[in-house]
């Protein structure tokens, strides 16, 4: 276990993780604007939309991969629209896996209405043991998933059998910025659970040596915190709405909500330790 590790119990499993989404995806993805994935801001006068933001954040991990074509696998790919995006601006083929089928299916359906069948392709299969050969990516792209993974190390250690030498990872995830008193810890805790973190948050500090041992060469961890604040208010208010209004508001995003509440009491706490959760972006390479 990393060295900022809770020893919170009882999380959920690749299973379970894949129904949540498959229960919550068609919302989360009208909620989230189209991916399902945090926006990037520039700075506190870029007025974007989230749509604008979360498309933004997908360019510029598709940047830091920095193809031009070849194969390029996207893993924890939700519903699709990074992969074709990423499809469309970098050339290259791209597999989606997920380990929800609900979002195969949708990702699938949205290439194909796209035009992009024969390039971008999705199947269910578990990060933790992607069923691809050895040396067979030219990149690795996971937007928003490595969280839900409950062991990191294996998920970059498949990362690193799967990329061809000098091949390219870029991953954004949530990491653990302060330490709580406990029942304000329970209470953030409580937030990652109720969104099925199926791993605990570690500090920005044990990226590097988790990364590094993954046989990988570490190019950059880069915490981007304050370009990705805005997202938690527009899709408070877009869920907000959804709970009012929406008959069908999946229960698994009532829970979310209430956590969220829940929070609430330990505000102060949390902001006066910098927050709970701060945000990163991770590139490296296979040597080659
Ligand atoms: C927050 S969503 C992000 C989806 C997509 N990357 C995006 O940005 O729109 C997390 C995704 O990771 C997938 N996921 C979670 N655990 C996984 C695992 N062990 N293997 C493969 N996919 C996983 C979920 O099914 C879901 O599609």
């Amino acid at each position: 276990m990393a060295s900022g590790e809770t020893t919170s119990t009882a999380f959920p499993s690749p299973g379970e993780i894949g129904h949540f989404y498959d229960r919550t995806g068609r919302h989360l993805t009208r909620f989230f604007g189209g991916a399902m994935h945090y926006g990037y801001w520039t700075g506190p006068d870029d007025d974007s939309s989230l749509e604008e933001a979360s498309e933004r954040f997908t360019d510029l991990m598709a940047e830091k991969l920095g193809v031009a074509g070849g194969r390029i696998l996207d893993l924890g790919c939700g519903t699709g629209e990074p992969a074709i995006r990423v499809a469309r601006t970098t050339g290259a083929e791209v597999i989606g896996i997920s380990v929800s089928a609900e979002d195969v299916r949708t990702a699938t359906a949205r290439a194909a209405a796209a035009g992009l069948a024969e390039r971008v392709r999705f199947e269910v299969a578990d990060a933790m043991a992607p069923p691809f050969p050895t040396d067979s990516f030219d990149a690795v792209l996971a937007l928003e998933s490595m969280g839900h993974m409950p062991d990191r190390a294996r998920v970059l250690a498949e990362i690193a059998r799967v990329l061809r030498p000098g091949g390219r990872l870029a991953f954004c995830e949530a990491f653990r910025k302060a330490t709580l008193s406990p029942e304000a810890e329970r209470a953030a805790r409580a937030v990652f659970d109720a969104w099925m973190g199926g791993s605990p948050l570690i500090p920005i500090e044990d990226y590097p040596p988790l990364v590094r041992g993954a046989g990988l060469e570490l190019d950059e961890v880069v915490d981007v915190s304050v370009n990705i604040q805005k997202t938690q208010a527009h899709l408070m208010e877009r869920m907000r709405a959804g709970l009012d209004e929406d008959p069908e508001f999946p229960p698994d995003l009532a829970r979310v909500m209430q956590a969220q509440r829940d929070v609430l009491p330990f505000r102060d706490e949390i902001v006066a330790q910098g927050g709970y959760g701060g945000y990163l972006v991770v590139t490296a390479h296979l040597p080659a």
